[in-house]
C-alpha cells in the first residue's frame, strides 16, 4: 500500500519507549518482572521495551483471538472491529504468575475487550502486581472502562500499522507507525 501516512516516526517511538522503560525500572526498583506479550502485535514493542528496563526480567507470551463475526480486513478498516466481547485464548502463558510482578505488553488499547479478558485471566493467577503496558491507546473507541498503566501514545480513531501492528498480517515490520487511509 503506497498511501500509508506516517503518524509516529521511529525515533519518536524509541524516545517514548525509553521513557516507559525508565518509569518501569523506577516503579519496580529492586524487584523482578515477567513481561507477558500479547501475540503477535506486541512482539516488537516488548523486545524494545524490555531492553530499556534495567531489572531482572523474564518473558512469556499469550495468544488471543476474537470469536464470531470478524469482518473482512476491508470492512474492519472502514468501520472498525466491534467485537461481541467474546475473546478466545489461543495460547496460555507457560509459567505460574503467582506472587510475581506481571506487566502485560500490548500493541494497542482499543475497545478494551482484549485486555479486560486478559486481566481477568491473569488475575486468577494471583500475581503480586498486574500492570498494563500499551504502546498506543485509542480512548475514543473504548467500550469497557480500562486504562493502561504505561501508555506510549494516545491516538485518534485511525487504523494504524507498523511497529508490530498489522493490516491482514502485513506491515508489522514497518519502523514507523502509519495510518491506513479509510477510502
Ligand atoms: P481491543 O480488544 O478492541 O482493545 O483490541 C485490541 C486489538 O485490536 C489489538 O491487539 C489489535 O490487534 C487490534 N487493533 C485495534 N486497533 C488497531 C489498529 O488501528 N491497527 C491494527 N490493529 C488494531
Ligand atoms: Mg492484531
Amino acid at each position: 500500500m503506497s498511501d500509508l501516512k506516517v503518524l509516529i516516526r521511529h525515533d519518536e517511538i524509541a524516545k517514548r519507549v525509553a521513557e516507559l522503560g525508565a518509569q518501569i525500572t523506577h516503579d519496580f526498583a529492586g524487584q523482578s518482572i515477567i513481561f507477558v506479550g500479547v501475540l503477535k502485535g506486541a512482539a516488537i514493542f516488548l523486545s524494545d521495551l524490555a531492553r530499556q528496563v534495567k531489572l531482572d526480567a523474564t518473558f512469556d507470551f499469550i495468544g488471543v483471538s476474537s470469536y464470531g463475526n470478524r469482518p473482512s480486513p476491508k470492512q474492519e478498516l472502514k468501520s472498525g472491529w466491534d467485537s461481541t466481547g467474546e475473546v478466545k485464548l489461543t495460547k496460555d502463558v507457560d509459567q505460574s504468575m503467582k506472587d510475581k510482578n506481571v506487566i502485560v505488553v500490548e500493541d494497542i488499547l482499543d475497545t478494551g475487550l482484549t485486555l479486560t479478558f486478559l486481566k481477568k485471566l491473569l488475575l486468577a493467577h494471583q500475581p503480586r502486581n498486574l500492570k498494563i503496558a500499551a504502546l498506543l491507546d485509542k480512548p475514543s473507541r473504548r467500550k469497557l472502562p480500562l486504562e493502561g498503566d504505561y501508555v506510549g501514545f494516545k491516538i485518534p480513531d485511525e487504523f494504524v500499522v507498523g511497529y508490530g501492528l498489522d493490516y491482514a498480517e502485513r506491515y508489522r515490520n514497518l519502523a514507523d507507525i502509519c495510518v491506513v487511509p479509510r477510502q
